[in-house]
């Protein structure tokens, strides 16, 4: 028979210094047939009155032993006496590091191109009033251009309050709290009352452009795309330019870049037409520079608005919007970038 005294003295005066010291002590004292469990066994013949204080003693026996097999075990996997079992031929621990979203890779490719030609980053706020949204941009109320772009009003009445429908509001913004010249590019999330499909979304990205400078010409425009597109699409880019609407800018245009799958061939990605569509722009109205504060006698501009969705979808073939937002790491995980 064990005495409490004689196995608490015997744990501390055991000396564990390797694996085979610590095996002993576990088989010794915490093992099934060791000596803590004899002290269990004990317990049926102590007297009733003594049963609870005895049982208790040998519990904390028990946690002595455990804590010092457990510390004793830390510290030799810690000191490296256990260097036998680390396999040094085993492969590494894969750590995955996770990847750009699409979209921030086009949109982080697209800001470069344009600050390497001095154009500054700005940003605006989403929740927008119908002054930044449509009116300092010539759309006036009930105007039916407003019904180009299907909006989400978040309050109506005197002032109206929406989710914006495009970037340009950030132009308006740029123009009244600065002065020309201005050459700025303003990414954004922006939002439409679209049914959800492959080829709409109630939500999107878009990258604005603004240029507000003396003597600011058509001419200016277009070689400022021509350069854009050869960046973003190689050096065998062309862009055409159809003549378009929209309110705040006269000229307007929309612009096309040859298809860079068939090289202006015709496939069935540009619908054997050649070319893409891939931005709006045009020359910023006089009167969105008077509403903005800008004196449209002294000066000039130009302005485009380009969805990065649509240019992510040429650069990768991506042909479901919906696959953006789905989260599905299948798909994220295809995409790598330097920026
Ligand atoms: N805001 C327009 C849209 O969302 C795109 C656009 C067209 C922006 C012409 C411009 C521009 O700055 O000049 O449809």
């Amino acid at each position: 028979m064990s005495s409490l005294e004689g196995v608490a003295s015997e744990i501390n005066s055991f000396t564990i210094n390797n694996e085979k010291d610590a095996e002993e002590f576990r088989i010794k004292f915490i093992g099934s047939k060791g000596l803590i469990k004899g002290l269990y066994l004990e317990l049926k013949n102590i007297s009733p009155d003594q049963k609870k204080k005895f049982g208790q003693q040998v519990n904390g026996l028990k946690l002595l032993a455990e804590e010092k097999y457990n510390c004793a075990k830390e510290r030799l996997i810690k000191t490296g006496s256990n260097i036998s079992k680390v396999d040094l031929t085993k492969p590494g621990i894969d750590e995955s590091v996770g990847s750009r979203h699409p979209l921030s890779i086009v949109r982080n490719e697209i800001i470069d191109i344009f600050t390497k030609i001095g154009f500054s980053v700005s940003e605006g706020p989403e929740i927008e009033d119908e002054w930044h949204n449509f009116s300092a941009l010539n759309f006036p109320p009930e105007h039916p251009a407003r019904d180009m772009q299907d909006t989400f009003f978040i309050e109506k009445g005197e002032q109206e309050i929406a989710l914006r429908t495009h970037t340009s509001s950030v132009q308006v913004r740029v123009m009244e709290n600065s002065k020309p010249p201005i050459r700025t590019i303003s990414p954004g999330r922006v939002y439409r009352n679209e049914a959800i499909s492959a080829r709409a979304h109630c939500f999107f990205h878009q990258v604005e452009g603004l240029y507000i400078d003396k003597n600011v010409s058509f001419a200016d425009l277009k070689q400022t795309l021509l350069y854009f597109a050869k960046e973003l699409f190689g050096e065998k880019a062309q862009i055409r330019l159809r003549p378009s609407y929209f309110p705040f800018t006269e000229p307007s245009a929309e612009v096309d870049v040859s298809c860079s799958i068939c090289n202006g061939k015709g496939c069935n990605v540009c619908k054997y037409t050649g070319w893409l569509e891939i931005l709006g722009c045009g020359m910023v109205d006089p009167t969105v520079l008077e509403s903005c504060g800008i004196d449209s006698h002294e000066y000039s501009g130009f302005a485009f608005g380009m969805g990065i969705e649509r240019i992510s979808q040429l650069k990768y073939k991506v042909n479901d919007l919906r696959m953006y937002s789905e989260n599905d790491i299948r798909f994220l995980k295809q995409f790598t970038s330097n920026i």
